[in-house]
């Protein structure tokens, strides 16, 4: 178990930079899952800790010893990747055990080892076989095993079961966990997937273009994302989000049609006039039959068995709102429904980003203090 420290650093390719001065401290032992769209430089910030691509600059040290010039093998990491290719003519034993009969461990032990790796991995009734034989999640454990057989202090997986079917995808992301639980090893753990990212991980990093958009917990990331880019990505189905004009005289925002939604007034006491985006979460929004309330057009209904998803048009923008499966809802029929002012987010409309206050914060530790006492 290493800790890791990645500072300032930058990444550029032919003169063009994809990473734009990242600092990440990672614990010893802690799982860590970046997470961000394609091309935004999570293979490459995972490679540069590998040791597989060069620092344009900044530092990165694995145990607080620096490790920019050390060679990949020098650095006790082991990485599992999307396409994990396995020696085709080689038994899932020879492929697990590759590296230590590279290092010349005597056989025995290395008999031993493998036998361990693979009863962890489940697949120890397998070790005979050749990958051709194995199921899909099957050859996915083998690329772990001979990742774990070399006890690395640092695990990297980049975008490991993207190849994977979804219900085997479900079930990998339990072994890993599970796995993680067990051994403990600091993992850095590379997706696209924020369902996976949510599940995996004990703190989130959301990479946008080159840089860290916000680092957290699953669940600080999902109640209070950073900015609206984090806010769009996180969740199933994502914040809803919709622009308006804010007026602080009235606790509202207009929106385009007209209609107002009311924010809490205690919670941004202090906002200028002006634009706005406005962010709730699809079940913030409940049914309701007043007059006083916002009217949208619900156009698609999604059946999901426990609950539905309406998808909804509400001043010319598409938002998802969640209703139970025994509300009277048609496609075509306006809805009448209402927001909790204090579920109500705030963004910045220019730049994105989440608008916070003293007053917030105050107001949450008096609940919980309340809770508690
Ligand atoms: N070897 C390379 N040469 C030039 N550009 C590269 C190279 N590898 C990656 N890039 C570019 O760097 C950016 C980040 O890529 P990458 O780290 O692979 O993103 P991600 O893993 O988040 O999808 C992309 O714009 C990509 O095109
Ligand atoms: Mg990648």
């Amino acid at each position: 178990m290493s800790n890791i420290s990645i500072r300032k650093v930058r990444k550029t390719y032919d003169k063009n930079e994809v990473v734009h001065g990242v600092d990440l401290e990672v614990a010893a032992g802690e799982f860590v899952v970046l997470l961000g769209p394609s091309g935004c430089g999570k293979s490459t910030l995972l490679r540069m800790v590998a040791g597989l691509e060069a620092i344009t600059s900044g530092e990165i040290a694995i145990g607080n010893k620096i490790v920019n010039k050390l060679e990949p093998r020098e650095r006790g990491c082991a990485m599992v990747f999307q396409n994990y290719a396995l020696y085709p003519h080689m038994s899932v034993a020879e492929n697990i055990g590759y590296a230590l009969k590279i290092a010349r461990v005597p056989k025995v032990e290395r008999n031993e080892k493998i036998r361990s790796v693979a009863e962890t991995l489940n697949i120890a009734d397998f070790l005979d076989r050749k990958p051709a034989q194995l199921s899909g999640g099957q050859r996915q454990r083998v690329a772990m095993g001979r990742a774990m057989i070399r006890e690395p202090k640092i695990f990297l997986y980049d975008e490991p079961l993207s190849n994977l079917d979804a219900k085997l995808r479900v079930a990998m992301r339990l072994e890993i966990r599970k796995l993680h639980q067990r051994l403990g090893t600091t993992t850095l753990f590379v997706t696209h997937d924020q369902v996976e990212a949510m599940t995996l991980a004990d703190r989130i990093v959301v990479m946008n273009k080159g840089i860290i958009e916000q680092v957290g917990t699953p669940l600080e990331i999902y109640s209070r994302p950073a900015s609206a880019y984090v806010a769009g990505f996180i969740g199933s189905p994502s914040l809803n989000m919709i622009k308006g004009v804010l007026n602080p005289e009235t606790a509202t925002i207009t929106l385009n049609d007209g209609q107002a939604l009311q924010y809490d007034l205690k919670r941004w006491p202090n906002l200028h006039a002006g634009e706005i985006i406005a962010g709730f979460r699809a079940e913030a929004v409940s049914l309701c039959n007043s007059s006083k309330s916002l009217t949208l057009n619900p156009q698609f209904i999604e059946e999901l068995g426990v609950s539905r998803q309406l998808h909804c048009e509400l001043a010319g923008e598409q938002i998802i709102v969640t209703s139970q499966s025994d509300h009277d809802v048609k496609a075509g029929i306006p809805l009448h429904v209402t927001i909790e002012p204090g579920q109500i987010q705030l963004f910045n409309a220019q730049t994105g980003v989440r608008l916070e206050t003293e007053v917030y914060d105050v107001d949450a530790s008096v609940t919980q203090i309340r809770k508690a006492s």
